[in-house]
């Protein structure tokens, strides 16, 4: 009894901010649930294996090009410098770049980080990479 009295005394400001704290952090989590849903949804509408053909409209759908452009720094840095950077990149280099695009990470280009793309597939990533390894200043 005398606890719940304690309890009713206390003002009833906190158990409000507990509430708006829970229902902010489920509407987050739901908000976020529905955005990975959407950029799978969308990927996803390319199923099967990445042709070079599919590889520009799979850099827009899976939003790479938020923060790469081909030839220009953006956030990330141009397909080209990386293509330049990689050239003589063995098997182990090109799986770490995939992981790399399938995971985020900062350090190789400054301090920004990428972010991971988690709706990215283990296959789309490699597809991708050995694409962008292939572009040439002279190309594209
Ligand atoms: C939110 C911004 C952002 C998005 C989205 C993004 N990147 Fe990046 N990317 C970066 C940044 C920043 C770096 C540099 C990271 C570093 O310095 O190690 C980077 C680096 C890279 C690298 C080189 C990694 C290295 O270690 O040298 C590759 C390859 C790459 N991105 C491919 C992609 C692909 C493919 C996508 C789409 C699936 C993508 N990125 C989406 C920001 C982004």
């Amino acid at each position: 009894m005398n606890a719940k009295k304690s309890f009713s005394r206390r003002p009833a400001i906190g158990p409000i901010f507990r509430r708006l704290f829970v229902v902010g952090a489920v509407w987050t989590a739901a908000l976020v649930t529905l955005d990975h849903a959407v950029q799978a949804h969308i990927v996803m509408q390319h199923p099967g294996p990445l042709g070079e053909s599919d590889i520009p409209q799979f850099l827009v759908q899976a939003r790479c090009i938020a923060c790469h452009d081909a030839r220009e720094a953006r956030i990330g840095p141009p397909f080209i410098a990386i293509a330049i950077r990689y050239t003589t990149a063995d098997d182990n280099a090109k799986e770490f770049l995939a992981q790399k695009v399938l995971y985020g990470g900062a350090g190789n280009w400054g301090a920004m980080p990428m972010v991971a793309n988690p709706q990215v597939t283990a296959e789309q990533a490699r597809v991708v990479v050995r694409w962008i390894l292939s572009l040439r200043p002279d190309q594209g």
